[in-house]
């Protein structure tokens, strides 16, 4: 061999070491090390047809995974797992209702709140680091998700004439205040400071309020700019809407769909010249509203048109890749109609499994699989990818007869703080949680020293928003929840000024309560949408008199509160009375995921050692929840059922999710 073989074997062999394509597995360079490994010198850069990330070529091959829907518990298994499927990025939503729980009060992880665990978002973008994942960042400050009010906090509506997702300087202060403290944490986590977040989100699919306010999204940018925020920024919408939620020749545009991938596509490039093309959101799956058949979509569509993203081409991020958890009253709803008309309420499951490439209960599916292959053979960028974790088998506990209660009349009587009040207001009205008012689970409204007689007629003016339990003297009036299209009567939110008779003889000195559920506030639309007041806001009559001077409850059911429910007695009757129900069981270490099977209850809630679980809902199409085994403790646990109808004689478990309708629904 001459010398100047020698040299070209050595050039060759050097050529080879940057070639990652060519090394063994072992050997190839992590995602950190292939993009940043050399020191980094600039993020994100969208100034031509193709991303480069630090001066390289990337396509963003990325992951929706909400952190606040997943206990943070588990946040590294499904980050792993993510990269495992060769994907380099995780994208999240921040949810503003929880992170800013009360006005001007913060949670960021273990800072008091209900949600406290699931918070620290820090936390979990620093494990995204460690799982060799880039991170997008959607700060909002709305984020649709089929989340409560779209991410929004309650709270705002407590502003007069606050005009949310505008230009109104009220509402923007309030973002302002909101991000000051967020990007705060976030700003030293951006990819030029040394942290994985490539980019951030403005708004959200603003194009679909139909209404366009450049100065709104203008003004959201300043916001990021005047915290330290230098990544790249970008709108995200369906291009069918053109540029109405977008900053052309501002910000990169991307785009939202499910199907058509070249016909979104080719649109959305014609919006912009010399972009990239990213789809921001391609669903995997979708979400369920109550009383619809549990939504799949086949992994060989699913599959199909994923390479036909990939090969446009284009960066994608698959919306959802984890499936997760609406905890608690975190759902949010569809609303069909505009304004404060209540009758198109759809509200959300607790489960936001999406038929996601890893399920609610984080098991790889077979779109996790076909997710993984497509990236293997599209990426040319080979990078060094972990194992896929195991999934730990999940545990059905023994049914437990439940031996304690209290009924729901014996709690309003009980509470210590009525609130008294000429009229009845909404639930967000209330002078509580620091003058924020109430954002989540019910409201009593009672009235006392009533003399009615035989035939006397409730009439509800308006809206429920969004159930009713009506109570006289304690006994429950509305009918049991039975089927379907007891929705479309009297108790619901489809009903408009709904009557309901009282009493078959003469009363007297006596008291009617208005137990009243939240149901989620709307979490999509025009902006006339948003106006998403809670309880009862318009008249209650008897026999067309308005009926004044009441007693308010908010029952909110706060962790603390929950915790300290005293009472409990044996079983009084479990048929047709709204009640609560006690059980405990031990679990030991190991701890293991489960779920609970609510087939056999009817409309409620669960709560687990203080934590509300999420709702039941015979009507479908959920029958059981997922409980993860963050949320249980070594030894005693409790769970609590909020049932408003009929109870049956055990609490139950499952190891698996059931879809359908409760058993006593037809
Ligand atoms: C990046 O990709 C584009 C389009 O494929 C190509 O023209 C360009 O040379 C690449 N740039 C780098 C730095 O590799
Ligand atoms: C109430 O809110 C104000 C400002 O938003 C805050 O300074 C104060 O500490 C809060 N008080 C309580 C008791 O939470
Ligand atoms: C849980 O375990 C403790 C200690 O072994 C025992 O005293 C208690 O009765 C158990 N509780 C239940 C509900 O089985």
């Amino acid at each position: 061999m001459g010398k100047a073989s020698i040299l070209l074997l050595a050039l060759a062999t050097l050529l080879l070491k940057t070639d990652s394509a060519t090394l063994p597995a072992d050997d190839l360079p992590t995602n950190y090390e292939y993009y940043a490994g050399d020191g980094v010198s600039s993020g994100l850069n969208a100034d031509q047809k193709y991303f480069l990330l630090n001066g390289k070529n990337i396509t963003i091959f990325s992951g929706a995974f909400h952190y606040f829907r997943v206990h943070p518990s588990q946040w590294r298994d499904r980050l792993r797992k993510m990269r495992a499927a060769g994907l380099n990025t995780v994208e999240t939503y921040v949810s503003w209702n929880l992170h800013e729980y009360q006005s001007g009060q913060f949670d960021f992880g273990h800072g008091g709140s209900d949600f406290e665990e699931f918070l620290d978002i820090v936390q979990f973008i620093q494990i995204a680091y460690e799982e060799d994942l880039f991170v997008l960042v959607r700060s909002g400050p709305y984020i649709c998700s089929e989340f409560e009010f779209g991410g929004l906090p309650s709270w705002l509506l407590r502003s007069e004439g606050i005009k949310i997702r505008t230009n109104d300087e009220v509402f923007v202060n309030f973002v302002a205040r909101f991000w000051k403290e967020l990007f705060g944490l976030l700003s030293p986590l951006q990819f030029t400071k040394g942290g994985p977040i490539i980019g951030f989100q403005v708004e959200n699919e603003y194009g679909n309020t139909g209404n366009s306010d450049p100065d709104y999204l203008r003004a959201l940018v300043k916001i990021y700019r005047d915290n330290g925020i230098t990544e790249l920024l970008y709108t995200s919408d369906p291009p069918s809407v053109g540029t109405r939620g977008a900053l052309p020749n501002e910000l990169l545009m991307t785009a939202n769909f499910n199907k058509n991938p070249s016909g979104n596509l080719n649109a959305l490039d014609k919006l912009q010249d010399n972009k990239p093309t990213m789809t921001m959101e391609y669903w995997s799956g979708w979400f369920d509203h109550v009383t619809e058949d549990h939504h799949t979509v086949s992994t060989e569509t699913y599959s199909k048109i994923y390479e036909q993203i990939i090969t446009h081409p284009a960066s994608v991020n698959i919306y959802m890749f984890v499936g997760s958890t609406n905890f608690g009253f975190t759902n949010g709803a569809s609303s069909l109609h505009a304004g404060l008309d209540n009758s198109g309420l759809q509200p959300d499951t607790t489960s936001y499994d999406y038929d996601a490439p890893i399920s609610e209960a984080g098991e790889i599916t077979e779109k996790f699989t076909a997710t993984a292959k497509l990236v293997a053979q599209y990426n040319p960028v080979k990078t060094k990818l972990p194992d896929v974790p195991s999934t730990p088998a999940r545990v059905v506990f023994d049914d437990i007869k439940i031996n304690e209660q209290i009924l729901l009349s014996e709690i309003i009587d009980s509470f210590p703080d009525k609130i008294a009040s000429e009229n009845v207001v909404s639930m967000e009205q209330l002078p509580i949680n620091n003058n924020s008012g109430q954002s989540f689970g019910y409201v009593v409204y009672r009235k006392t020293n009533l003399n009615l007689n035989a035939n006397d007629v409730l009439k509800i003016t308006g809206y429920v928003r969004d159930h009713v339990l009506v109570l006289l003297n304690g006994k429950l009036l509305t009918p049991v929840l039975s089927s379907k299209s007891d929705l479309d009567k009297f108790g619901y939110w489809r009903v408009k000024d709904s009557t309901i008779t009282l009493t078959s003889e003469a009363l007297t000195d006596a008291t009617l309560d208005l137990v009243v559920e939240n149901n989620a506030r709307n979490n999509y639309g025009s902006l006339n949408q948003f106006q998403q007041f809670k309880g009862l806001i318009d008249d209650v009559l008897i026999n067309d008199e308005v009926i004044n001077n009441w007693q308010i409850i908010p029952l909110e059911f706060k962790r603390s509160w929950n915790k300290q429910l005293t009472g409990w007695h044996s079983i009084e009757t479990s048929e047709g009375t709204p009640a609560l129900y006690r059980v405990t069981f031990n679990a030991t270490s190991p701890l293991s995921d489960t779920y609970v099977n609510v087939q056999e209850w009817r409309k409620g809630i669960v709560i687990i050692n203080g934590f509300v679980l999420g709702r039941i809902f015979a009507v479908g199409p959920q029958q059981a929840l997922y409980l993860p085994a963050g949320l249980l403790q070594e030894g005693e646990n409790e769970i609590i059922v909020f049932e408003h109808f009929s109870a049956p004689e055990y609490v139950k478990f499952s190891a698996d999710p059931i879809w359908g309708v409760g058993t006593h629904i037809n």
